[in-house]
């Protein structure tokens, strides 16, 4: 870059690339192993709780109605958006690692609830309080590494987070085979004890976010002295330019949260204010919706159930899901770089749509049952490559700083959710439904696809800022053409589509 080029920038931009053209040779040092590590665990915990339920329905407390096992499934999605909410206020209060801390704990306490639970009811709030720090978890660790890792590693560890939650998930079913019985079912809910005795005893050697430390002050020794180590640096003057670029990060942010935004609140009227931004809020709450009601859940929370009776061992029909879900995981690791997310999406959502369709197909008899395996298989690879990982990661590229927090916070809420509904409906889709449960979710897959066709724009490679000029260019385009709507793509944008007022 030329220094007219880096001028040009905005004042946060600036900062981070400068930044990033810094701290380009950092290695990955032991506290950040060790951050990584622990937010590792709590992700993998996350994974593990959300199919830890699947197997064991027919020997926890038998005897019990459809109602209250799908409740006691779903109540986890009512703790999520919960532990989202007191994450947002917690983890910049208290700090990053008391914040890991509070993690931990509800993880222990969920996790004994549920271990020697006296009934389903015990087993129902359990898995509330484990929902509430899977929640809290899923808002502090991209916060937590985010301002921990050097920038070129950022996507990369964020993605890692990412897998071990699908590793949980498989782990889960794994661990099904030999614990999910009547006389053992317990161990399988202790697991998560463990890992939290785990993270306990590593505690001590967890760091705080030198960002977080700086920005409350900028004078701090501690901040410095966790620089050093976090960068592995040697001498004072290059500790005091890490800590200069934290300084700096942490105060756009302020200013950024400051600026006519005191509270989340008026942030969010004020993005449904703006006509752009609005738009872009109504792509991202749409695929968050998208995301869940696509039935995804419904796979990982009863699989079991669903090949019950279809297939000879329906547990290793559920590990065989979990298993793919952990390699299609990482070919999107591999896609993502190379790919628009407008395309990994359609492929995303018309493969899963194929997928479902095929499957109430198998399901109805008309091919070998064995082959319905084949189908749930290749729907959770599909959503693995676009609406697995997409919806989460488009929050950030979408918005601009000072909206990407409550743009973040809103759609987790509502992701949370949608996931509570389907963990909750699911069951009686299929008592009512039959082979035809999986139709809904055809259903939506089938608008999920006209609306990324017609609506998403590409937001890959570019900057929320050109995406926002892009959109307000194409409006008024839209406008000057009297609301004539224009299905072609914009050669200044990577295949972005067309405009229609909103
Ligand atoms: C996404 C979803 C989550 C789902 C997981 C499965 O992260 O948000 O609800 O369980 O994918 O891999």
């Amino acid at each position: 870059l030329t220094a007219a080029e880096l001028s040009s920038r905005k004042h946060h931009s600036e900062l981070f690339l400068l930044e990033e053209l810094e701290v380009d040779t950092v290695v990955i040092t032991t506290p950040l192993m060790f951050a990584l590590f622990m937010a590792g665990i709590s992700q993998f915990l996350v994974g593990y709780n959300t199919s830890v339920m699947n197997s064991p329905s027919s020997v926890v407390f038998k005897g019990h109605t459809t109602f209250q096992w799908s409740l006691a499934v779903a109540v986890f999605a009512i703790g999520g958006p919960f532990g989202a909410i007191a994450a947002g206020k917690v983890v910049d209060s208290r700090g990053r690692r008391s914040s890991m801390g509070i993690v931990i704990y509800l993880f222990l306490l969920g996790s004994l609830v549920q271990t020697f639970a006296m009934d389903l009811f015990c087993i129902t709030v359990a898995r509330f309080i484990i929902g509430f720090a899977s929640g809290f978890s899923s808002v502090l660790v991209p916060i937590y590494l985010g301002e921990l890792a050097p920038p070129t590693l950022r996507g990369t560890l964020g993605t890692l987070t990412q897998f071990c939650l699908v590793i949980g998930i498989f782990v889960s079913d794994l661990l099904a085979f030999p614990f999910a019985n009547e006389q053992s079912w317990r161990i399988l809910f202790s697991v998560t004890g463990l890992g939290a005795l785990v993270q306990i005893i590593c505690y001590p050697f967890l760091i705080e976010s030198p960002r977080w430390l700086l920005s409350h002050d900028p004078k701090s020794i501690n901040a410095r002295h966790i620089i050093k180590k976090l960068r592995g640096l040697r001498y004072e003057h290059e500790v005091e330019m890490e800590a200069a670029h934290f300084i700096s990060a942490s105060h756009v942010q302020a200013c950024d949260n400051n600026d006519d935004h005191t509270s989340s609140g008026i942030a969010f009227v004020s993005m449904l204010m703006d006509k752009q931004v609005r738009r872009l809020l109504i792509c991202s709450l749409v695929l968050q919706m998208a995301q869940q009601f696509c039935g995804i859940n419904a796979v990982f929370y009863y699989s079991t159930m669903l090949f019950d009776g279809v297939l000879d061992s329906p547990l290793l029909g559920t590990t065989l899901v979990a298993g793919v879900n952990v390699l299609a995981t990482y070919a999107a690791l591999r896609l993502m770089e190379n790919t628009n997310r407008r395309t990994l999406l359609l492929w995303s959502a018309g493969g899963m749509l194929v997928s479902s369709i095929a499957l109430v197909i198998c399901l109805l008899g008309y091919f070998s049952k064995f082959s319905s395996l084949f189908w749930v298989i290749a729907y959770v690879s599909f959503f693995e490559i676009g609406l697995g990982p997409i919806p989460w990661l488009i929050v950030a590229e979408m918005f601009e700083a000072r909206y990407v927090a409550t743009a973040m916070s809103v759609s987790c809420q509502l992701n949370w959710a949608c996931n509570f509904i389907v963990g909750l409906v699911f069951p009686y889709l299929q008592e009512s439904l039959g082979a035809f449960s999986f139709v809904p979710f055809a259903a939506v897959l089938f608008m999920t696809l006209i609306f990324v066709l017609i609506f998403l724009p590409e937001t890959k490679g570019t900057t929320p800022e050109e995406l926002r000029d892009e959109i307000a260019r194409n409006l008024s385009a839209f406008l000057a053409t009297s609301h004539d709507t224009t299905y072609e793509d914009h050669s200044s944008s990577a295949g972005n589509p067309i405009d229609v007022e909103w």
